[in-house]
């Protein structure tokens, strides 16, 4: 199973929409229909209502982000998991590194996950380098160091998903070659398989993730799926990363 997860950011008001409407239809449509599925994570504020209009349709709506408490708790604008859940979210995104780089650090992630998977939520766990770390050639144990801090082998891994996110190449339209993300892929499925034994959860690539470089990523055979910013924000740009890595 192959996933195309739109990360909407700071995007999006209630007629936004129609964006999934578009998006919505083709992929209802579409002969290769059983081989991926379709998650958009809009911001908190449109989670209900898309929720509800998608309900029986065929894409899923997740949060992008979650508080990492139970429940309820005393923390001024804190969202968890389980009023995520309340509202219709299936999904939701942990350690994107904009958050990373607000204050999110490992002890949090891991609560963060914890509750995300005990409230029934699936979760999308991003990881990745920075540019100085790249340079330095440290990808590999700073990814490595991710992982291991936050997953654990009593996590359910069958509701787990990562997303390999350089944040060099976030918006930036920098991407890795197809020979470094290949290595690197298969560093982060080894490094799960250690934690989980056994397989590995789906790994994704994000970052600057637009319809003509999507041909170069569907070689990789080891990367099951895209966790896509900029290029989810309109219908036709979302759909052609699809038409073009299935072409
Ligand atoms: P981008 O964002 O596709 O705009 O680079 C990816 C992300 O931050 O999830």
């Amino acid at each position: 199973m192959k996933y195309f997860i739109g990360n909407w950011k700071m995007f999006g008001v209630p007629k936004s929409v129609n964006i999934l409407n578009k998006i919505n239809l083709f992929y209802s449509e579409d002969k290769n229909r059983n081989k991926y599925r379709v998650i958009i994570t809009p911001p908190f504020t449109l989670i209900e209502s898309y929720s509800k209009y998608f309900k029986n349709k065929s894409i899923s709506i997740g949060a992008q982000n979650c508080y990492q408490k139970d429940q309820f708790s005393s923390n001024t604008a804190a969202i968890s998991s389980y009023m995520l859940r309340s509202v219709g979210a299936k999904y939701t995104l942990i350690g994107h590194s904009d958050n990373r780089s607000e204050g999110d650090n490992d002890t949090m992630l891991k609560d963060k996950v914890r509750y995300a998977l005990k409230n029934n939520l699936k979760v999308v766990f991003c990881i990745g380098e920075n540019k100085t770390e790249k340079k330095n050639k440290k990808t590999l144990n700073v990814l490595k160091r991710q992982l291991m801090k936050v997953l654990e082998k009593k996590f359910n891994k069958k509701n787990i998903i990562v997303a390999y996110e350089p944040i060099w190449s976030i918006g930036t339209g920098q991407i890795p070659t197809a020979n470094e993300l290949q290595k690197t892929t298969i560093h982060i499925k080894k490094v799960l398989k250690g934690i989980f034994k056994k397989n590995s959860p789906a790994v994704l690539y994000g970052g600057s993730v637009d319809g003509s470089n999507v041909k170069m990523f569907k070689e990789i055979k080891e990367i099951d799926g895209f966790l896509i910013g900029g290029a989810s924000k309109t219908s036709k740009k979302f759909i052609d990363i699809i038409k073009n890595y299935y072409r």
